[in-house]
């Protein structure tokens, strides 16, 4: 119970990595708050969690909604611990087929939703002394360019170096931001990379899926409860130490 009466808001967690995270931090006795846009899922993912979860409404692409959101959940769990910036898009294109609104679409989420989020939870921690701990879910993707990924790696990178000066100017008020970098983890949100992949390379449905499975040294792809232990640990008072850092847990694909 490493998250004994501690409250988390978790962004996009109606699915995927962001539920099974919320499912990990109940079990270690927190109560948390599944934020998402798409508040049907997320309340369905809230029952199916049980009486320590709450659904909330937030789209992190506006401010009033992230502003409410905040707003909604120390009201309703009484103050905010930790933070987890999880929501992101996955689009991708060859470059000459980049548009500009998916470039902003893709930014406002993934960069703007986390930055502004993550400010919003900064404001309130300082406001009542918390000393919390604040996570962003950056990728391998933001190591290194894809030759078809181009928007998406540039946002995860971004990521990553708004985790660095955020964590260096936060921790003065005892607050630890720190960021995951996943590799390539099985779910809906691969669902529509391999479709992509299918449609771009002319590979069978599940290819690209085996295929980027067969390339993890671990031997296959993550599965989102393989992050959790990370997720827990960057929470928990035992990671207080550890300021600005992106640690990869990808089954051994990138070395930093
Ligand atoms: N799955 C992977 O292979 C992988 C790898 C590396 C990093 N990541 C990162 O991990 C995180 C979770 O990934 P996932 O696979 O669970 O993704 P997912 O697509 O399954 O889930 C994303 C969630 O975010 C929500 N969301 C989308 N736009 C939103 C908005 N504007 N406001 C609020 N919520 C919004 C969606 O409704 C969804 O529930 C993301 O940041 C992703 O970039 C995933």
């Amino acid at each position: 119970m490493r998250l004994q009466g501690k409250t988390a808001l978790i962004t996009g967690a109606a699915r995927g990595i962001g539920r099974a995270f919320a499912a990990a931090y109940i079990a270690e006795g927190a109560r948390v708050a599944i934020a998402d846009i798409d508040i049907a899922r997320a309340r369905a993912t809230a029952t199916e969690l049980g009486p320590d979860a709450i659904a909330i409404e937030m789209d992190v692409t506006s401010q009033a909604s992230i502003d409410a959101a905040v707003a909604e959940t120390i009201e309703a769990l009484g103050q905010i611990d930790i933070l987890i910036n999880n929501a992101a898009l996955f689009t991708a294109a060859p470059i000459t087929d980049i548009t500009r609104a998916d470039y902003a679409r893709v930014f406002d989420i993934n960069v703007a939703g986390t930055l502004f989020t993550l400010q919003a939870v900064a404001r309130h921690m300082i406001e009542r002394g918390i000393r919390g701990h604040i996570i962003n879910m950056a990728s391998q993707a933001g190591r290194r360019g894809e030759p078809l990924v181009a928007v998406y790696c540039a946002t995860k990178a971004a990521v990553i170096s708004l985790t660095q000066s955020a964590g260096l100017n936060l921790i003065a008020h005892g607050i630890n931001v720190n960021a995951i970098a996943p590799g390539v983890v099985d779910g809906e949100h691969w669902d529509g990379v391999d479709a992509f992949f299918a449609k771009h390379e002319g590979k069978p449905p599940g290819q690209k899926k085996r295929e980027v499975g067969a390339a993890v040294p671990y031997g296959r792809m993550g599965r989102a409860e393989d992050l959790t232990g990370m997720a827990v640990f960057l929470a928990s008072a035992e990671a207080d130490y550890i300021v600005a850092q992106c640690y990869n847990v990808d089954g051994g694909q990138w070395m930093s």
